[in-house]
């Protein structure tokens, strides 16, 4: 018989040895949860790419970030659906902007949400793209203007942190001095430092009525080729002072979190974004896979590669199912 000294099977006996020996952990304090608000009174209309996933009303949203907060939920990021678009994105940055009511509204039923707000503009503009379009071409310092009034309006409604993802080139730095001069040097940036041009967005845009209506966003998105282009992207936001970075989507690029978690110290964020959500939905759906378990197991994986903090669809669910294994 055959004398073996490493038995790595030895702590893989029982659940309690396995638990002992555990080396990544999610906790619900890690997860934050996207909500998208919407025009109307008692509106809570499901998206029919992701189930479980609705626009909402003001008075909803407030009513289901409560609740969200209850079961343990202590972050919400917004996504707005405004009444009317037009180039400028005037609903981004307006006083009573939907986001904006969004978030007083939540501020006011839960004061102790942490409220993240989405600074973009492709929800407002009436083309569907993140800045200011001209013969067909985003044009960046014009947007950078859009994006650092969008993010002083959302400080102005509540938000603790903002967190731009229009790719535009120096738009970190362009936020943070209009925050500063406008008195709100206590609310943080979260960057969407790399932000990958992806079709896992896919059902995100029928969620926040946000595609492009003429060609798509890769030239300001990042090439889902380009490991070193992220490096450079992060450098950047972090030059520029950015307080949390972020990698998106997250589980297709799970080398490059691990490589952005060695290379900068700054807490680090990933997005399991809509696409990544709606696949596993759906072949759950179908009965193909435990939707539990790969959800868990999803999530785990990017925790691993370095994600301090994850935006995900599924935080209510992982915070149950954490729940439901006493943690
Ligand atoms: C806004 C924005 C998008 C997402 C987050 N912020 C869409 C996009 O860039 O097209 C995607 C989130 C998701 O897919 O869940 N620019």
């Amino acid at each position: 018989m055959s004398h073996l000294i490493h038995r790595p099977r030895r702590l893989r006996r029982t659940p309690a040895l396995r638990a002992l020996v555990r080396e990544t952990r999610l906790a619900r304090e890690d997860l934050i949860l996207p909500l998208f608000a919407c025009p109307g009174q008692n509106v809570r209309r499901e998206i029919g790419s992701m189930p479980g996933v609705h626009n909402l009303s003001v008075d909803e949203i407030a009513k289901e970030a409560a609740a969200a907060y209850d079961l343990g939920v202590s972050g919400v990021i917004l996504f707005g659906l405004p009444e009317t678009k037009d180039e400028a994105a005037s609903g981004a940055y307006a006083d009573k902007g939907i986001v904006q009511q969004a978030v007083r509204a939540i501020r006011h039923s839960v004061p102790e949400m942490i409220v993240i707000n989405d600074t973009c503009l492709c929800e407002y503009t009436s083309h569907g793209h993140c800045g200011v379009v001209r013969d067909n071409e985003v044009l960046n310092e014009e947007s950078l203007e859009l994006l650092a009034r969008t993010a002083v309006s959302q400080a102005e409604a509540g938000a603790d942190i903002v967190a731009p993802s229009a790719m535009m080139d120096g738009q970190v730095g362009a936020i943070r001095e209009a925050l500063d001069d406008a008195g709100f040097e206590n609310v943080a940036i979260m960057s969407y430092a790399v932000k990958f041009a992806s079709a896992f967005y896919g059902p995100f845009r029928e969620a926040a009525d946000s595609a492009p209506a003429f060609g798509d966003r890769r030239a300001y998105q990042m090439d889902s080729a380009n490991a070193r282009e992220a490096i450079r992207e992060a450098e950047l936001d972090y030059s520029e002072g950015a307080d949390i970075l972020m990698v998106k989507p997250a589980t297709v690029y799970l080398d490059i979190l691990k490589t952005v978690r060695d290379r900068f110290d700054l807490p680090l964020a990933a997005y399991h974004v809509s696409g990544e959500y709606s696949t596993i939905k759906a072949a759950a759906q179908k009965g193909w896979i435990d939707e539990q378990r790969v959800m868990m197991e999803t999530l785990t994986s990017i925790r691993r590669a370095g994600a301090d903090i994850i935006l995900t669809y599924y935080a209510r669910e992982a915070i149950k199912a954490l729940r439901n294994r006493g943690q």
